[in-house]
């Protein structure tokens, strides 16, 4: 009797698990917004085309907060929420701060959206589609965005501090946060790719160019002639706040070069270079796979895109389609 009430309740919990465990896993689907809001995608890339006259950076500046999004709490737009009572924003989280940048083309795109289709469109999928037409529209690969992705009631800063991989980190850490997110070694070689376009301030590889780990040296994996212009852009007390082209041979295009720089010592974060320098990584053949055939790269970069994008999203009836990407609805 009771072993038959414990078997059934087995089952039924079994069942739930199974169920639960179902509905965690993404359900996030390429035609959602079909019927719904039929144009999304190209309200976004139309946004964002504008953005780009006056602002070259500005898609890389916007796949870099889809990324800083999807580590913390998942795919949920947590990123783009302000302080306010209930609220300790991300955006003052350490890897943010005076850092993170887009978020005015953000609030563009969502105004945009709201016009065509009000209530529809999550902060999430925004960012998701932003980082799709950005590197498409900068000469990279297109992928078929998934979503269906809603927005959270909630930020945090914390999980933002400690889950963002540092430039300063050795690569075992690194490979530790994407596996935390269920990223793998494929996948952090292909993603650190978006170092493709974009720039970085002088603070965050300075360390490098003059007093690598206390050493008195520069950081000794830095070829010499870049290590040359990086001091100019980035003199020993000069502004921290100074940018350098994370790629220097084709700053503003999406492309395999990344991976070549690696190999020539031209990695410009301590994080970039060890992809390539950390001696008996498994990182090193995927960097000489990617820089000798852009299909390749392509290929990966838009399947772990994918992959980043399914990071733990809200779906069904969790979390809030927000009207306004800043602040929870009501609030
Ligand atoms: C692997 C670990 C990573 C580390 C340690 C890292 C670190 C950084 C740092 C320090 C910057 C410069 C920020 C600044 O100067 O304000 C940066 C910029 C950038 N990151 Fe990463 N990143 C990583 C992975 C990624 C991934 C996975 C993506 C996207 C898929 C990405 C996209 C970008 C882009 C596009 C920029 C330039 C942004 C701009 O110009 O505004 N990064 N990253
Ligand atoms: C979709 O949006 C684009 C860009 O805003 C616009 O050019 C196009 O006419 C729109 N198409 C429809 C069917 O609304
Ligand atoms: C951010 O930049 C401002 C102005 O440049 C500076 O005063 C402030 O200390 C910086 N904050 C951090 C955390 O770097
Ligand atoms: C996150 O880091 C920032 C900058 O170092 C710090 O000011 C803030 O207090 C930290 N937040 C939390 C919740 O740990
Ligand atoms: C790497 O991870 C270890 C263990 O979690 C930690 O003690 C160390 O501070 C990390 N290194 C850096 C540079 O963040
Ligand atoms: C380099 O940094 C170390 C440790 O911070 C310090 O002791 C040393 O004086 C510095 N060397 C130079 C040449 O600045
Ligand atoms: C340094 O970079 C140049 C390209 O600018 C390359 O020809 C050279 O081989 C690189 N040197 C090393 C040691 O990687
Ligand atoms: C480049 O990569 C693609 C995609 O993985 C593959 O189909 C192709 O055979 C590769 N080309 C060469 C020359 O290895």
């Amino acid at each position: 009797m009771y072993s038959s009430i414990a078997n059934s309740c087995f089952i039924l919990s079994a069942i739930l698990l199974t169920l639960l465990a179902y509905q965690s896993k993404a359900q996030l689907s390429a035609t959602f917004y079909a019927t719904t809001c039929p144009n999304a995608s190209s309200i976004v890339r139309s946004v964002i085309q504008q953005a780009l006259q006056s602002d070259v950076r500005i898609g890389a500046s916007l796949i870099r907060l889809h990324f800083h999004d999807c580590f913390v709490n998942g795919c949920d737009a947590s990123i783009l929420l302000d302080n306010s009572a209930n609220i300790q924003s991300e955006k003052d989280a350490a890897p943010n701060t005076n850092s993170t940048r887009g978020f005015n083309v953000v609030d563009n795109i969502k105004t945009a959206l709201e016009n065509s289709c009000p209530g529809i469109v999550s902060c999430a999928d925004i960012l998701a589609l932003a980082a799709e037409a950005s590197v498409s529209l900068q000469g990279g690969p297109s992928w078929s965005v998934l979503l269906g992705r809603r927005d959270s009631l909630t930020a945090n800063q914390a999980g933002a501090n400690s889950s963002i991989p540092s430039p300063f980190e050795g690569l075992s850490n690194i490979t530790s946060k994407f596996s935390a997110v269920g990223l793998n070694t494929n996948d952090l070689v292909a993603l650190s790719g978006a170092h493709t376009f974009g720039r970085a301030q002088c603070r965050l590889f300075s360390n490098r160019l003059y007093n690598f780990s206390g050493t008195g040296n520069p950081d000794p994996t830095l070829n010499s002639s870049y290590l040359t212009t990086l001091r100019q852009i980035c003199p020993q007390s000069g502004s921290g706040f100074n940018v350098a082209n994370l790629d220097p041979t084709t700053p503003d295009t999406f492309d395999s070069n990344y991976f070549t720089n690696l190999q020539n010592n031209q990695g410009l974060l301590q994080s970039d270079q060890e992809l390539f320098s950390t001696a008996g990584a498994p990182t090193i053949s995927i960097v000489n796979t990617f820089s000798g055939n852009q299909t390749a790269f392509f290929q990966s970069f838009a399947q772990s895109m994918i992959n980043m994008g399914n990071i733990s999203p809200l779906t069904g009836s969790s979390g809030e389609i927000r009207s306004d990407c800043k602040k929870v609805n009501g609030s």
